[in-house]
């Protein structure tokens, strides 16, 4: 059997493993002094102070404990050095809010960035956010690939992403070759959400091309960014999808949710309680042409009885992957799936994933930006939190408490609107 819907011409090892390490640059502690002291006194709104030995002034949104966001996170004032070497300095696009930089500044995700002193802070700290699309602004004499105006993201996630701005070596970063055309939203989320559910999608099923169209991936939690990616890939792949998402407060909000997915490409969309109720079997036999269509793939980021009822309707031999709980519940599987049906129970965390395929990661993030552009990756729904320089920071950790609470219309996304 034949993978269905490779985009790339040239196929590149999945097994490639080059590690990367993640490091941090100090900035000039004498600097950070005066800066700080001369941020003290007010500034003409919107306007940031630049010192006249060409220090970058910078803020970040840190934590030095673990806790609520609302709790632990603050704004800290910092200058960056002109970057020497191959050093390069940037400047915030977009960054989104993802679950996952939640669960990290709560510290109860499994990776957790280091705490360090390098930013001239008092206590050692690091700074949130694993996402986003930066500009260019300067770059040291030794940097090769990159060039001011250019627009780059993270190499890998842990680097911290909810500053104004930044400076890191080129190595950390992956330059977007062709930006015409793409959003910093675009950007800005491309390397997480999208790119797992490319991988999964691609690594853990090996779809019959004979058969497209007529095989079928199952998935809850469907109008997460995860799930709207998977969607559209595998509308282009030709894998017809069956999407669980939760009721809504009116019958006219859970239509309205339903609809935006099956304009995304949703072959069938129902509600977590159509998956858990009676009928769901039956419905699942008329959607599948009375079986004849197989259900080759779950993609589970819910748990729970979410996560049971997906596996129930696997055909032999298929996988369930798990990627997410926010049901925070655990997956429960009745044993009789996994004697008589023979399924395989995954997980997959692009993290670690891309730490050890990096160009199998950069390759997958060219091709959905390929998509984005030929208008066939539509962009996720996002409420913009906008970021000035004179923007307060209990502000900032205010937009990001609400990031777990669920119901949103959107994903929270920092927009940074100073300048240079
Ligand atoms: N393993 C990995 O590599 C990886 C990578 C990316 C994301 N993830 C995980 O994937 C999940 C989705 O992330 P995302 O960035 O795509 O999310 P997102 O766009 O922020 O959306 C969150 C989703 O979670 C749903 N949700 C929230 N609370 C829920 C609950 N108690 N029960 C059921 N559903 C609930 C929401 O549904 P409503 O709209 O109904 O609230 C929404 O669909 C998260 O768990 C995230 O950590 C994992």
């Amino acid at each position: 059997m034949l993978s269905r819907g490779v985009l790339r011409a040239t196929a590149v090892s999945f097994r490639s493993n080059t590690a990367l390490s993640l490091k941090t640059r100090a900035s000039f502690p004498l600097a950070i002094g005066q800066c700080q002291k001369s941020l003290s006194s007010p500034l003409p709104e919107g306007r940031r102070y630049v010192s006249v030995y060409g220090y970058t002034q910078a803020k970040a949104l840190i934590y030095s404990r673990y806790g609520e966001p609302q709790d632990v996170l603050r704004l800290h004032n910092h200058s960056i050095s002109p970057p020497h070497g191959t050093e390069v300095t940037l400047r915030l696009l977009a960054a989104p809010l993802n679950p996952a930089d939640v669960n990290q500044i709560q510290g109860v995700y499994p990776s957790k960035p280091p705490f360090q002193t390098t930013l001239g802070t008092e206590e050692p700290s690091a700074v949130a956010g694993n996402e986003g699309a930066f500009e260019v602004i300067a770059t040291g004499a030794g940097v090769k690939n990159i060039a001011k105006g250019d627009w780059v993201i993270m190499k890998q996630t842990g680097q911290g992403t909810w500053r104004t701005h930044a400076q890191m070596d080129e190595s950390k970063l992956i330059k977007i070759e062709n930006k015409e055309g793409l959003s910093p939203l675009q950007i800005g989320t491309v390397s997480v959400n999208p790119v797992t559910a490319y991988r999964m999608i691609k690594d853990f099923c090996d779809w019959d091309w004979m058969r497209a169209g007529e095989e079928w991936i199952i998935q809850n939690g469907a109008n997460s960014g995860v799930g709207r990616a998977a969607i559209q890939l595998a509308r282009e792949w030709g894998i017809k999808t069956l999407n669980v998402v939760r009721e809504r407060k009116t019958p006219e909000e859970t239509e309205a949710i339903k609809n935006e997915l099956r304009e995304l490409g949703a072959t069938e969309v129902v509600t977590e309680s159509e998956l858990l109720s009676r009928e769901f079997k039956g419905m699942v036999h008329q959607f599948t042409r009375q079986g004849k269509e197989p259900i080759r793939l779950a993609l589970n980021c819910v748990g729970g009885k979410s996560a049971t009822a997906l596996a129930k309707t696997l055909a032999p031999g298929s996988h369930l992957v798990t990627y997410g709980a926010m049901s925070k519940q655990p997956v429960a599987l009745p044993s009789g799936l996994l004697i008589f049906k023979n399924l395989s129970f995954d997980g997959f965390w692009v993290s670690k994933w891309g730490d050890k395929n990096p160009q199998l990661k950069e390759n997958t993030i060219n091709d959905v930006l390929q998509l984005t552009r030929a208008g066939k990756f539509k962009d996720i729904p996002a409420e913009d939190i906008k970021w000035k320089w004179d923007t307060d920071g209990s502000e900032l950790a205010a937009g990001v408490q609400g990031t777990l609470s669920g119901y949103r219309s959107g994903k929270g996304l920092f927009k940074f609107e100073g300048g240079d």
